[in-house]
């Protein structure tokens, strides 16, 4: 078939199929240019199919050459039905990892629950006998707690007071003014359950508890700070005191694996073009100036950018150059004072008729629909698609 973007607010109902294989070649590539990387040789990565984690799994086969599974929950294709993103970008990881010789196997289904832990731990025992990474970068709107059985919903909003800012529609340029009502304690406490760190605890729990963890293991997730123009709504809003929590967690985390020399760290990202990012209200804005600064200074970075050095200049470098809290800060370069004040500069002066001008409304929304495939250089979009792809582990 013929595979158009069919867009619907922040979320792209298809996905093409040869230009996710693109993209994956491409971060696949860039791995592979930099270098080898001595490092794990037996990585888990939960929520490997898309962004970070999807980056984090290229990095750890191509630049450590390691064996991979990768845990995610994707859609998969039915005649004259594409798949979702991570489904086509995981057939083309698994296939090029075959390719080079690299064991990765998949594993689809939600990670939150007991049965895809076990599942991944027996396929662990199976296969590869201990792990000595687990990459956990799982984002998610919902989770159902296995203990519980209680499905709880995170929610994007400020705590305490409304914040009142500017946004910008990113398809129609459409620069305005958002207010978002704050959380309820309800909100706060749903968004902790699903995007806090009891899941991550709970993974690393079982793992050690079955003996697939291997001695000085170790595990990393990820998390985002961000300028104070956003904190309203992410630092200190819901999703901040989720992140709060995961950090929290690495350091308990920590405590549980120092009899076996294992440790939990969370390592600071830099805003990019996520599914996951792009439904956040303000963020859309702020990336898109931030976009702009940082590729005219020549510090702008992908995913695969910053899996890639967050690999090589921290995790295996020797010295992962811990802040006062104990994090990695591969968001150095956003955070960097002269950009931040570029941004606040472009940010009093943002509306619909300049911003295409002053801020990199294109990358943002050529980075959008990179993610399901589409916009991507060398693909022809006219040339007839077989959607029904497999994912050769699960196939
Ligand atoms: P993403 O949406 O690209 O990836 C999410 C992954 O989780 C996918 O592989 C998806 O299949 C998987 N997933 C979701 N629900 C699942 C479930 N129930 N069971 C199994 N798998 C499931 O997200 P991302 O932007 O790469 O985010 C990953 C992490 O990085 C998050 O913790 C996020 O907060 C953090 N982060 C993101 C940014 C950003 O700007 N995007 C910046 C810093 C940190
Ligand atoms: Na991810």
């Amino acid at each position: 078939m013929i595979i158009e973007p069919k867009t619907r607010g922040f979320i792209c109902l298809t996905a093409h199929p040869t230009g996710c294989e693109q993209n994956v070649i491409n971060q696949i590539e860039y791995v592979k240019s930099k270098g080898a990387i001595d490092g794990a040789k037996k990585v888990l990565v939960i929520g490997a199919s898309t962004g970070f984690g999807l980056a984090s799994r290229i990095t750890s086969a191509f630049g450590c050459g390691a064996s991979t599974i990768g845990v995610f929950l994707e859609k998969a294709p039915s005649a004259g039905r594409p798949a979702s993103p991570g489904w086509y970008n995981s057939a083309a990881f698994e296939k090029h990892a075959h390719e080079a010789g690299l064991y990765a196997k998949s594993i689809n289904g939600d990670a939150f629950s007991n049965e895809i832990k076990q599942q991944t731990i027996d396929m662990i025992k199976e296969d590869l006998g201990q792990v000595d990474l687990v990459i956990y970068s799982l984002a998610s709107p919902v989770r159902t707690n296995p203990n519980t059985g209680k499905r709880h919903k995170s929610v994007l909003k400020p705590i305490g007071d409304v914040f009142s800012n500017k946004t910008v529609d990113f398809h129609t340029g459409n620069v305005s003014e958002v207010s978002i009502q704050p959380a309820t304690e309800d909100d706060i406490a749903n968004t902790v359950e699903v995007m806090g760190g009891e899941d991550w605890e709970m993974w690393i729990d079982a793992m050690r508890e079955a003996g697939v963890l291997a001695e000085g293991a170790e595990t990393y997730a990820y998390s985002y700070i961000g300028p104070k123009l956003t904190e309203p709504v992410y630092r200190k809003g819901t999703i901040g005191a989720a992140k709060d929590h995961l950090e929290a967690t690495a350091h308990k985390i920590t405590e549980k694996l120092a009899d076996m020399g294992g440790k939990a760290v969370v390592s600071v990202n830099k805003a990019l073009v996520t599914q996951a990012s792009s439904a956040i209200p303000v963020i859309p804005l702020y990336i898109s100036l931030l976009y702009k600064i940082m590729k005219a200074d020549g510090i702008h970075e992908g995913c695969i950018e910053q899996i890639q050095r967050l690999y090589a200049d921290r995790i295996y470098s020797g010295d992962m150059k811990l802040d006062e809290k104990g994090r990695i800060r591969i968001d150095d370069w956003e955070m960097r004072d002269d950009v931040q004040a570029k941004v606040d500069e472009l940010w009093a002066i943002a509306t619909t008729e300049n911003l295409s001008e002053i801020g990199d409304l294109k990358g943002y929304s050529d980075d959008f629909f990179n993610l399901f495939g589409f916009k991507v250089d060398g693909v022809d979009y006219d040339a007839d698609v077989n959607e029904v792809v497999e994912i050769p582990s699960l196939a």
